[in-house]
């Protein structure tokens, strides 16, 4: 069965995603704002979930409709044939949001789905009540200036959910970001790539699963692999095409710093984890004392939240500017909130891309 599909990402990467999509032969391809929508079968929602680095997670696009009233949002939802989604017996749950809209309950938004779905399989399969005994089906909806849209998730954990990081107190930037940012450094399968502020090591894995060509969502499982009306044999075929993928034979390696000890040995831990250590140095050291290694600098140095925090990273893009040779033979790609980052930092950026972490705005200052 062909399905519409879509796959939110963080504002500004839809390119990104887009372009992912293209090389895993999905078709219908369209960006809009944090989401890029495409269509394929089950083998391409399996490919799509183990395969894509820098999307949050994929969902069948069910329904979408301009909905201003109840009247009018229960006739879009009982007009989907849920059938073809949910089984007899399998459970689903409603999630949502509503923004700038005339619906504004959730719960009353998200019972008005339910029941609809309940109907449906209740006078579809004789029953009286849905059992719900089944693989789980998350059924979310995003209301956004009236326009409902109606999915069901298929990937569960949020594909940022790789496995192999561990707890982490050192503002881990989220690995689907991370990744992103990669792509828009176009690191190469020959080179290095460099984290001054490593943390937990996001930027240092994701650069070696990009140089490599492992498919981040490998060993992790997902919520449609569950279900029944999926054939389980393409996830399984979908794992070891992927696996046949991984490039061994690449000349790459990532060095990773950090001032603070305790973030050196987590680095070490979960590239460990990743299974990726031998193409990682980490060392403890203040960015005082850089020395850049040849390759291309990646990083989200401190964003500090209060003012004497902010003060303090002003002060450390002073120093990364007199660290960072950020040219030709150096780039550097910074991610950082700061507008007045290249003040700080002595020199203007070639590029400045709009990415948001979250809800928080942000530039990639790009150095090449
Ligand atoms: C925003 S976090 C980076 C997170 C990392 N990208 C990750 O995914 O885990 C900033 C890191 O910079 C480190 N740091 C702060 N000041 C530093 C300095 N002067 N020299 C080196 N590292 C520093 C902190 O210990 C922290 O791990």
């Amino acid at each position: 069965m062909d399905y519409k599909l879509a796959a939110p990402c963080h504002f500004g990467l839809e390119s990104v995603v887009k372009f992912e999509l293209q090389r895993i032969g999905a078709a219908d391809i369209a960006a809009s704002d944090g989401k890029v929508t495409f269509s394929g079968d089950e083998r391409i929602i399996a490919r799509a979930n183990i395969r894509l680095a820098t999307a949050e997670r994929v969902r069948i696009v069910i329904l979408e409709s301009y909905t201003k009233s109840f009247p009018d949002l229960i006739e879009a939802v009982d007009g989907i044939d849920w059938g073809d989604y949910i089984g007899r017996d399998d459970a689903f749950q409603v999630k949502g949001s509503s923004l700038d809209s005339d619906l504004t309950s959730i719960p009353k938004l998200q019972a008005t789905i339910k029941k609809s779905a309940a109907m449906y399989l209740c006078n579809r399969h004789n029953m009286t009540a849905c059992p719900e005994t089944g693989p789980m089906h998350q059924i979310e909806f995003t209301l956004r200036k009236n326009n409902l849209s109606v999915y069901i998730d298929t990937s569960g954990e949020g594909l940022h959910k790789r496995g192999y990081r561990r707890n982490s107190n050192a503002a881990p930037i989220k690995e689907t970001l991370a990744s992103g940012i990669i792509d828009l450094a176009r690191i190469k399968r020959a080179g290095a790539v460099t984290d001054p502020f490593c943390g937990s090591g996001t930027i240092l894995i994701e650069s070696i699963y990009k140089a490599m060509n492992i498919a981040p969502g490998l060993h992790r499982n997902f919520a449609a692999e569950k279900w029944n009306n999926f054939p389980q044999e393409i996830w399984k075929e979908e794992r070891e095409a992927a696996k046949a993928d991984i490039n061994t034979d690449v000349d790459f390696h990532a060095y990773g710093f950090d001032y603070d000890p305790e973030c050196v040995q987590l680095t070490l831990d979960n590239t460990k984890k990743a299974g990726v250590q031998k193409f990682v140095t980490a060392k403890n050291a203040d960015i005082k004392n850089f020395k850049q290694p040849d390759g291309v600098i990646i990083c989200n140095p401190p964003y500090g939240e209060r003012l004497l925090e902010l003060r303090e990273a002003e002060k450390l893009y002073t120093v990364m500017g007199e660290r960072f040779a950020a040219d030709r033979e150096h780039p550097a790609f910074i991610i950082s909130p700061h507008e007045e980052f290249e003040k700080f930092f002595g020199k203007k950026a070639a590029k400045k891309r709009k990415l948001y972490n979250g809800m928080m705005k942000c530039n990639l200052y790009m150095y090449y």
